[in-house]
């Protein structure tokens, strides 16, 4: 292992004899500053980078092995080398002849994925470089950091980032006498999950309400404004100053093979010492929980969600599995956002998966009817058994419907939507069979009812 760094519960923590590489700026005093990062050497990737001839660095972050931290694991290079470029010497045409852009999403809206607006608050800087450097690879004059409205703290932090970035001449016109300009501009978008996929969120910026776009056209293609556009996670961006420093054998020294470098996981709940912990891709639970402290109060573990509520929950038997790309789908669900949500042996599986089935019947943009109708009745259902008034025949209408919307919906929060309720039955069905058996009320729904006042 080779770097980790916490911060949680307003207290940072290096775990010796670890060398974080993410978060290695975190921990000193105004982390934030352009005069904090620069003391550590920020900014002299970018110097490395304006002399390297731009598809050489596209060559870079390709054999790094580079993945995206967005979720799916898409390669960073593979997809900046998607951006059509004029041939040397030849007047561009089509799609090349447009201009080119940069969007980073910092929406991060996926339930208990929490790593990206602490790294934009503690370094914001590592994101800045890189999504310099990146535009210079894909030759992008025009940057979007499109960020979740609510965290207003947030926002303000890359608005005061990007402000230092200018007055350094590290932004705007002739950055460091190179002739290249750049503008970034921070975007703070109104909070709807659906608006961290991709082309809702370009849909978004450009004004319009966010939907997901038809593809293809791919945004490599036809993105913001029908113009080539490369969307990165906040954390893939900010994973590239490191690389250009550090070369791309330094940077798989770290990690697995297929699944290099570091990567930045969230772990809460009832875990001793929630926060976020950087260790190399391939790291396992287990591994981590040493870290955080174990299972808060020593109850044992139940299940966790390896990535967020969208991949599919895993159990104590999983603690060993290696936490990259491969090995989270190996074991039947995802890396995700390595969002690990820990849940000990006092959480019902049925009243957790009611809770996240509600988030989504919530979040459907409802351009689609298998998403739009499933998330409704999926929460319905499930609901009513949480209630007392479920049966076991509700169980194989749950998985019915499930059917109908894996795969068969527009977008892939539909697909994220029925994952806790297929994992959640695969694993513990004979908790939802009591339930309906009891015909009782949960007791979260009494406690509720008692809370309220109300009777029924
Ligand atoms: C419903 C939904 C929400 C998403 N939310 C985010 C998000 O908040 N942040 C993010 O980086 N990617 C999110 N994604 C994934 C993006 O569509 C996209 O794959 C990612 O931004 C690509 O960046 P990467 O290649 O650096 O991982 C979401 C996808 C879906 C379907
Ligand atoms: S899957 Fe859901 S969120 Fe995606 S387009 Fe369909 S309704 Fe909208």
């Amino acid at each position: 292992m080779d770097g980790t760094a916490r911060a949680g519960r307003g207290e940072f923590v290096v775990t010796d004899p670890l060398t974080p590489v993410l978060t290695k700026h975190w921990l000193g005093p105004e982390s934030w500053t352009l005069r904090h990062y620069t003391e550590l050497g920020g900014y002299e990737a970018l110097t490395t980078a304006l002399n390297t001839p731009a598809d050489d660095l596209i060559a870079l972050i390709k054999d790094s092995g580079l993945r995206g931290r967005g979720g799916a694991g898409f390669p960073t290079g593979m997809k900046w080398s998607f951006i059509p470029q004029a041939k040397p010497g030849e007047e561009p045409t089509g799609p090349a002849a447009k201009p080119k852009y940069l969007v980073i999403n910092a929406d991060e809206g996926e339930p208990g994925t929490c790593k990206d607006v602490p790294l934009m608050m503690a370094d914001p800087h590592s994101l800045i470089e890189g999504c310099i450097i990146t535009s210079w690879a894909i030759r992008a004059h025009y940057c979007a950091i499109y960020v979740r409205g609510e965290v207003v703290h947030c926002v303000r932090r890359l608005h005061a980032a990007v402000r230092e970035a200018y007055e350094a001449g590290h932004l705007g016109r002739d950055i460091h006498g190179t002739g290249f300009d750049l503008d970034i501009v921070v975007h703070a978008g109104a909070g709807a999950y659906i608006c961290g996929e991709e082309t809702a969120l370009l849909d978004s910026l450009e004004g319009r309400r966010g939907q997901p776009r038809l593809k293809p056209p791919f945004p490599a293609t036809a993105g913001l404004y029908a113009a080539p556009t490369v969307v990165n996670n906040v954390e893939t961006i900010a994973t590239v100053p490191a690389i250009v420093s550090g070369g791309k054998d330094w940077f798989r020294t770290m990690g697995r093979e297929r699944s290099p470098g570091p990567k930045i996981f969230s772990l809460s709940g009832h875990v001793e010492r929630p926060g976020q912990y950087e260790a190399p891709l391939g790291t396992t639970l287990r591994e981590l929980l040493d870290l955080a402290g174990g299972m808060s109060g020593g109850i044992p573990l139940k299940f966790w969600t390896p990535g967020g509520s969208s991949t599919p929950l895993l159990t104590a038997e999983h603690l060993d599995v290696p936490l990259d790309f491969e090995g989270a789908t190996e074991a039947g669900s995802m890396l995700g956002t390595t969002a690990l949500m820990i849940f000990n042996e006092t959480v019902s599986v049925p009243w957790a998966v009611m809770k996240w089935t509600e988030f989504y019947e919530h979040e459907s943009c409802g351009k689609c009817t298998p998403c739009r109708e499933g998330c409704y009745w999926l929460a319905g259902i499930l609901r009513r058994m949480v209630e007392g008034h479920g049966t076991e025949a509700d169980i194989d209408t749950l998985l019915d419907v499930c059917d109908n919307v894996l795969g068969r919906s527009f977008c892939a929060l539909g697909d994220g939507a029925v994952s806790p309720i297929t994992s959640g039955i695969k694993y513990f069905r004979e908790e939802f069979v009591a339930l309906c058996e009891a015909q009782t009320r949960h007791p979260e729904v009494e406690r509720i009812v008692e809370l309220s006042g109300a009777s029924a």
